[in-house]
């Protein structure tokens, strides 16, 4: 496709600037030499939705809050992989063309390969200090492949969605939760520095991709979406199953068929909420996903969410 879109270069310097006011080290301005306590509450109630098993005392709650704010590093570490091959294949289309937008997409590819390695880091720091036998057995490179196999339109989409959960997140439950471990609270509050630019990124870069989309490409992208979704659903189903099966396992007492099914439930519950319905109920994302769809397609979308309530 040809079309002409015109860019807006003050908006790519804008988040240049904010991306180098924000700069920040690993080591320096997040670990800071500190190691996970396990006396505290890793992932915020919000998200975990723990309070919803009833029968789990406290420590059992917690725990359970550690084992999916282990899960919640490590989801983000594997839809990096496939967000930053994306963008810096998009950015590719600056190279010779406005330097701001291309200055802007070697940030944020470089912001995110940087946020895989805090990741990797913060996986083994809480592996040092939780009970051996959890699993992540996701293959990083195989699931951006098949992600990147989809229309550019449909990545950049779930990319869009991605990016604005984590802001929501960190806004609505990590922030205000004076419970939780300092050290996690920490590494999603310079995570969400970054996010703040990327998110205007993935808005101009996604409304430059739809401009040059005939509607035909836009229809077969909304079916792309759609089995983007599915697939992110099929890897949330097999974490929240191994997650379950690990909590069960370490929560310091045998827990009844019932019970355990219960807690299986929770946390794939808590998983489509974390990274399904948190971000396809966001209102900026409604709002720009309807501007490029049709009544129809917006139908279809909802039609298939719903089949994963
Ligand atoms: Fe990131
Ligand atoms: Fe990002």
């Amino acid at each position: 496709m040809n079309a002409i879109v015109q860019i807006d270069s003050d908006k790519y310097a804008r988040v240049v600037k904010a991306s180098k006011a924000v700069r920040w080290d690993i080591d320096d301005d997040v670990i800071k030499g500190r190691s996970f306590d396990r006396s505290k509450k890793y992932l915020p109630d919000g998200l975990s939705l723990v309070q919803e098993l009833t029968t789990l005392s406290d420590v059992e709650k917690r725990f359970a809050s550690q084992v999916q704010g282990r899960t919640y590093a490590n989801v983000f570490g594997l839809v990096e992989r496939f967000i930053t091959a994306k963008l810096l294949e998009v950015g590719h289309e600056h190279s010779l063309g406005d330097q701001n937008a291309l200055e802007a997409l070697v940030r944020f590819s470089d912001e995110e390969l940087k946020h895989q390695t805090l990741f990797r880091r913060i996986n083994d720091m809480m592996g040092a200090v939780m009970p051996g036998g959890y699993r992540f057995d996701v293959d990083h490179d195989a699931v951006a492949r098949a992600v990147l196999e989809k229309s550019t339109w449909a990545v950049l989409v779930l990319t869009l969605h991605i990016e604005l959960f984590v802001q929501h997140h960190y806004r609505q439950s990590i922030e205000p939760d004076a419970a939780l471990s300092e050290l996690f609270k920490d590494v999603f509050l310079f995570h969400w520095k970054d996010e703040c630019q990327h998110v205007v990124l993935d808005e101009l870069e996604l409304k430059r991709h739809d401009a040059a989309l005939s509607e035909s490409e836009r229809d077969r992208a909304v079916d792309d979406f759609i089995a983007l979704v599915a697939a992110v659903d099929g890897i949330l189903q097999a974490q929240a199953k191994a997650d379950a099966g690990y909590f069960a396992a370490h929560c310091g007492r045998t827990l009844g068929r019932q019970e355990a099914d219960s807690v299986a439930a929770l946390f794939l519950k808590a998983y489509r909420w974390q990274y399904i319905f948190s971000g396809a109920t966001h209102p900026r994302f409604q709002a720009i996903l309807k501007s490029m769809i049709t009544e129809a397609q917006g139908k279809r979308i909802a039609a298939a969410l719903a089949t994963l309530e």
